[in-house]
């Protein structure tokens, strides 16, 4: 136990009211209930985006604590109870294995959490996704962090003139390596790039100094878990703002232009992210489009106080027009790249049955 905040954001889907697009009121109380019975948080709130459902939670424990992620999971088995009385869609979805085993993560559930010494003024951002994957953060947070187009601190903050550390994981080899903003910038697109399988887990001030941590992402693949596809990772992302770190509005902007990501309609489609309020996150579009919500919080004293729904604002209007746009033209495409995911990306899909059930009828080109 230490005087230090740990910032926990675990997330599940576990059921869903009418298809893959709401997590009902019912789910919610009951993980609430769950996380008022213990005595391990200095506090906490249960959200959603779209179909997921998203534990917030400040405590004193540290990061991959067995407790806490055991209080999740609790909570996830006990909303999931409340998703197969009411016969919801997809009970219990995420939920890849019957016994907790110390750590949620392999067990199917989102974890992004960071430990740090409560600031004079803490505020942060907590970015949900629904109908995406963890490499979605990969643009905003090289925006939000390394392009001074995006975030004018890297310009005109001496604290932040010298850039961040990015650990960026590779999620195929099962390894991790840091680059260094912005002398190994361009090393580190060449990966970042290519989100579905390298993807920013965390982002550090530079030096060796205390409570460097300013981002950290979920970069569980749930597919890769499972060994087929059981629906798309849905990330959630934790930044620290002001102060020498991005001003709230510089982690914002990313969403103003929308990107396009991977996980729209089971989970095999591209789209792009359409910022949206927690209310306004219900995927309908094909099941989609992928959605982002963005909750901001002082952490005062450990209490969680917000949360502030920024993207209810009417100054991401526009960009969720354009991300309509860009959703109706990517889908006049249908079933064809780059609106359908490409054939490595499908691999957890019915398509290899489909590949093996043809076999035989495949010949080879005699000419
Ligand atoms: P801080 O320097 O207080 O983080 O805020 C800068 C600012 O004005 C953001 O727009
Ligand atoms: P979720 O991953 O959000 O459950 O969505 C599954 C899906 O395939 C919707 O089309
Ligand atoms: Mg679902
Ligand atoms: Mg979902």
């Amino acid at each position: 136990m230490t005087d230090k905040i740990t910032l926990s954001v675990i997330k599940a889907d576990v059921g869903s009211l009418c298809g893959h697009t709401s997590v009902p009121p019912e789910l919610i109380d009951r993980a609430e209930e769950k996380l008022a019975d213990s005595d391990l948080l200095d506090d906490y709130q249960v959200t959603y985006v779209g179909d997921d459902m998203e534990l917030i939670m400040t405590h004193r424990l540290g990061t991959d604590h067995n407790d806490i992620h055991e209080l999740a999971w609790d909570a996830f088995l006990a909303a999931t109870e409340v998703a197969n009385e009411l016969k919801l869609y997809g009970a219990g979805q995420d939920l890849l294995s019957d016994a907790f085993s110390g750590n949620v993560k392999g067990m199917g559930p989102g974890v992004a959490e960071m430990e740090f010494t409560e600031r004079k003024s803490e505020p942060v951002v907590v970015l949900m996704a629904d109908k995406t994957e963890p490499g979605a953060w990969n643009l905003p947070l090289y925006k939000i962090f390394a392009d001074p187009f995006n975030t004018a601190g890297l310009v005109v903050d001496p604290n932040m003139h010298d850039g961040f550390d990015f650990l960026v994981y590779d999620l195929k080899e099962g390894k991790k390596i840091a680059f260094s903003m912005p002398e190994e910038l361009y090393d580190m697109l060449v990966f970042i790039g290519a989100q579905s399988r390298f993807v920013i887990h965390s982002i550090y001030r530079k030096g060796n100094e205390e409570d460097n941590i300013a981002a950290t992402a979920s970069t569980q693949r749930l597919s890769l878990a499972a060994g087929e596809y059981v629906g798309k990772d849905d990330p959630v992302c934790i930044i620290r703002c002001q102060s020498g770190l991005p001003a709230v509005g510089e982690v914002l902007e990313p969403f103003a232009q929308p990107h396009l990501v991977s996980g729209w309609m089971r989970g095999s489609h591209h789209g792009p992210l359409i910022p949206v309020s927690t209310e306004g996150s219900t995927p309908t579009r094909f099941d989609g489009p992928p959605r982002v919500c963005a909750l901001g919080y002082q952490i005062t004293n450990g209490k969680l106080l917000g949360p502030q729904d920024f993207f209810a604002d009417v100054a991401f209007d526009e960009a969720r027009k354009t991300a309509n746009r860009i959703a109706n033209y990517m889908r006049t495409m249908g079933p064809f790249e780059p609106h359908r995911l490409p054939l490595d990306e499908m691999e957890y899909t019915t398509l290899p049955h489909v590949m093996k059930s043809l076999e035989d009828r495949f010949e080879p080109i005699d000419e």
